[in-house]
């Protein structure tokens, strides 16, 4: 079964369109975001911002990627090298802007250039002719965008091509500010635009492919002479149009190009982009009820003909086949459901539930559970390493951890493993066509044969044998006429502090 994020890396060209280094600029403070966390580390549909722009940016495989950092340098870095080991660091220093950050980046190239020749002179690595420069923050950037990008670079032969987008309200975007023909001249950031240079629609979205040597040295001239006194990337559209071509995609829906700066930005990227997943799914076929409270993630698979019911979140690796019905108020976290399960108002993770399997309402399935064909794990069960074997019943209020169940066993109501003996986890064994009685406790490492039946309230700490019936001896006192008794108790003296019984 394929993904979202599958099919939409499927429609992508195999090839590299051209070859180029990348530069992702993720130094920026982000202060609009209010976090500790910094801004591209904030996540988006179970990704980070950085990874999500990092994954875009590799489809068009460069040959080297480097990202640059500054604002809790350490916590970016860390988190880049998790997503990609061999993408490179570039430490911005403490001058200001998209271009010097850039211009950082560039350096670090240059260096793992230099340091290429020096160790690997016989297989001498060319440089790449191209840099894309992306900002990390752009959650809904993806390879198909950064296709197009590319090939319109590479085919008209351009120094520099920016991807824009129209913006109804393009307030603090830079603008693209062409000639009368639709040239490229420069773009103008916001605080720095005149009147006329504010009605443009047209804005940059911090995405870019330049032509390695013509932006190296155009921003060797860019200057800090701006109203933020920050080095502007932007800036050297302006010198590269002055001996090359700057050439421009468009993209017609703004969204995939949105920058995140704010948290209510970032929320609105997650909605639309959570209601692109749910289209697509229900084009597929799966009914899904309530798209504005189903949350799944590009990283799931569904056949046709699963059904979706509010408030549901369906998350990371997790496959769904045919008929299955998930919710309502259910979270699934890498979890594999086959066939017709029903799974209601639980929370599953790394867990595999076969074919006709029924958990909940209410139950908490912990990592590495198999429930089988027709098994069940009713209401208000805690499982965690739970091997439920076919037609298995565990239907109410059990803590089943470490535990094989055999097939067609059922556990009365109540039931507890106790799996910890407070340095160890142990296991219990439990055979098939076993009849646990309600309020039973395991005390690990145990094993029940097959056939066995327990009573209630047994404590099994002793291993049972094949056909046995099992029980604990509770003693049963009772205490006549208890309520008259309690009734002509004296009252009790609470204000001695010395303790009697
Ligand atoms: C930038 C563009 C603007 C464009 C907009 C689109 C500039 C000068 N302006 O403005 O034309 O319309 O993006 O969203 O480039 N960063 C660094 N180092 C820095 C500053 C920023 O790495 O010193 C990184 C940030 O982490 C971020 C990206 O660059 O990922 C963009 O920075 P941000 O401050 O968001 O730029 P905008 O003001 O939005
Ligand atoms: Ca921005």
């Amino acid at each position: 079964m394929r993904s979202y994020a599958d099919y939409l890396s499927s429609q992508l060209p195999h090839k590299p369109v051209c070859s180029l280094n990348a530069i992702v600029l993720a130094a920026g403070e982000g202060t609009r975001m209010k976090s500790h966390t910094p801004k591209v580390l904030h996540a988006m549909c179970g990704k980070t911002l950085l990874e999500r722009v990092l994954t875009a940016v590799s489809t068009l495989k460069p040959m080297i990627s480097v990202v640059v950092v500054r604002h809790q340098a350490q916590k970016v870095q860390e988190a880049a090298l998790e997503i990609n080991p061999r993408i490179q660091i570039a430490l911005q220093d403490d001058i200001p802007g998209t271009g010097r950050a850039v211009y950082c980046g560039l350096h670090k190239l240059e260096e793992i250039a230099a340091d290429c020749k020096e160790c690997r002179d016989n297989e001498k690595q060319e440089e790449a002719e191209n840099i894309i420069v992306a900002a990390a923050d752009m959650p809904l950037l993806n390879g198909a965008i950064l296709s197009q990008l590319a090939q319109a670079h590479c085919q008209s032969c351009n120094m520099a091509t920016i991807l824009t987008t129209t913006l109804d309200n393009p307030y603090g975007y830079g603008r693209i500010i062409r000639d009368i023909n639709g040239s490229v001249l420069r773009i103008t950031e916001e605080a720095d635009a005149t009147k006329e240079e504010r009605e443009v629609k047209e804005v940059n979205t911090s995405v870019y492919i330049f032509n390695r040597k013509a932006l190296n040295k155009a921003l060797k001239s860019v200057k800090a002479n701006n109203s933020q006194k920050e080095i502007y990337l932007t800036d050297v559209i302006e010198h590269i149009a002055q001996n090359g071509h700057v050439g421009t995609v468009v993209i017609d829906n703004p969204l995939w190009v949105e920058g995140v700066n704010t948290r209510q930005q970032l929320s609105k990227l997650a909605c639309a982009y959570n209601q692109e997943i749910c289209d697509y799914w229900m084009g597929e076929g799966v009914s899904i009820m309530d798209p504005a409270t189903t949350w799944i993630e590009d990283t799931v698979a569904f056949d046709e003909d699963v059904s979706v019911l509010p408030g549901s979140f369906i998350q990371g690796n997790s496959c769904i086949e045919q008929d299955a019905i998930i919710g309502p108020y259910t979270t699934l976290i890498d979890t594999y459901v086959h066939k017709a399960a029903t799974i209601e108002r639980s929370r599953i993770q790394e867990s595999t539930i076969k074919e006709r399997a029924q958990i909940g309402p209410w139950s908490y399935l912990r990592p590495g559970n198999v429930i089988g064909e027709g098994a069940k794990a009713g209401s208000f069960v805690e499982m965690k390493k739970a091997i439920i074997d076919e037609k298995a019943k565990v239907p109410h209020l059990s803590y089943i951890g470490d535990t094989h169940i055999g097939a067609r066993s059922n556990v009365g109501g109540g039931t507890i493993t106790a799996n910890y003996d407070g340095i160890h986890k142990n296991h219990t064994e439990i055979g098939t066509d076993v009849h646990v009685g309600a309020g039973n406790m395991f005390v690990a490492p145990v094993t029940v044969g097959n056939h066995v039946t327990t009573g209630a309230g047994s404590v099994v700490r002793h291993d049972v044998s094949d056909n046995s019936m099992v029980y604990s001896e509770n003693t049963q006192h009772e205490v006549k006429d208890w309520e008259l008794r309690r009734k002509n108790d004296p009252p009790r003296d609470n204000s001695s502090t010395s303790s009697s019984s």
